[in-house]
């Protein structure tokens, strides 16, 4: 994949901006409310029973802060947090020393939750259930299995793909939630937050540009204004106005709405190839060369919010704000065309 400059996704040189733009605690955590409001319940009876948290499942869009949340809610209950992935756990054994390593209220982080495979999963299940570990001692008719006994300890799955967990492991997290893009009232505060720490000088307006094109991910925003000081600082005196920041997205081309290249490549494919569509979602990857789940996890979910376009049963299709939006004519009836044809 490209590597894209509005990419919701991690990039390799965000580490030391990601670290010291990371809220650490609920109250610096910006957005979110309804979430943040449950988080501080629960984690606030937790902290009376002198329990470990419920498990925790975190889902949503990437670059929306399902990672800070999992070290806030470690920073607020005061336990450890060790870190790992879906694919990273090949097989049970690579978690058997992790989970009998974690000490009472740990939490474990698990990202892209939906990756785990079969074997992993299953064997997560009594430990997530019963504080338990099946391990299989020796192979074949000589094999037997020992129960070693877990602290209590919590896993906080986070998932951009909830429709693919299957339901036995849904059904084990405790508490739910589902984070959204955040609104602009909330990017603009995201953004000052930053600004601030970084210590760039950005007036009002360059803010707004800023919050206005970070496509409603706090990652994508941090990364503009990272790109906008550079900007400013070579092409004008340091200072981040409207003009600046628009002239420096301008050529980054991130358009006003935090389109890029390729999110315009998309909808243009669906509206110039395929006739605003439906058409399937592999036709869509093949035909702009990127991969079918990283159109599903990463451009489509913003596309979709901006109302461009439709999920139907045959596929996707381009909405009139997309094709106002591009400055493509709309073509009479599309509308009905579309419906008929779901
Ligand atoms: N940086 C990234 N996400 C943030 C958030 N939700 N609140 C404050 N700062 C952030």
């Amino acid at each position: 994949m490209i590597d894209r400059l509005v990419s919701p996704q991690h990039h390799d040189d965000d580490g030391g901006l990601d670290t010291s733009l990371r809220p650490r605690w609920l109250t610096e955590y910006i957005g979110q409310d309804r979430i943040k409001e449950n988080l501080r319940i629960l984690v606030e009876a937790a902290k009376a029973r002198d329990e470990a948290l419920d498990h925790v499942l975190l889902y949503g869009p990437p670059g929306l802060g399902k990672t800070t949340l999992a070290n806030i809610i470690a920073t607020e209950m005061g336990v450890n947090i060790k870190i790992t992935s879906g694919p990273a756990i090949v097989i049970p054994g690579d978690l058997a020393s992790t989970l009998t390593s974690l000490q009472k209220g740990d939490i474990l982080f698990v990202d892209e939750v939906h990756r785990l495979s079969r074997l992993v999963e299953e064997a997560l299940y009594p430990a997530m259930e019963d504080f338990a570990w099946d391990m299989v001692l020796g192979k074949g008719m000589a094999a037997k299995s020992i129960r070693l006994h877990l602290q209590h300890f919590t896993i906080i799955g986070a998932t951009t793909r909830y429709a693919m967990l299957s339901a036995p492991l849904r059904d084990r997290f405790g508490a739910t939630y589902r984070l959204d893009f955040y609104d602009e009232a909330s990017m603009y505060q995201i953004v000052r937050r930053s600004a601030r720490i970084l210590g760039v000088s950005i007036d009002e307006d360059g803010l707004w540009q800023i919050a206005r094109r970070g496509r409603g991910t706090p990652r994508v925003a941090n990364r503009l204004l990272k790109r906008v000081r550079d900007f400013a600082q070579v092409k004008a005196n340091g200072v981040v106005t409207k003009s600046v920041a628009a002239d420096a997205l301008a050529l980054l081309e991130v358009d006003e709405l935090g389109l890029d290249e390729i999110d315009r490549k998309v909808l243009l494919s669906i509206v110039r190839k395929f006739g605003g569509g439906p058409v399937g979602l592999e036709t869509i990857a093949a035909s702009v060369g990127e991969e079918s789940d990283t159109i599903m996890d990463v451009y489509e979910p913003y596309l979709l919010q901006l109302g461009f376009i439709q999920r139907t049963p045959r596929g996707r299709a381009a909405t009139r704000l997309a094709y106002a939006h591009l400055g493509e004519p709309y073509p009479e009836g599309a509308e009905q065309r579309q419906n008929l044809l779901f």
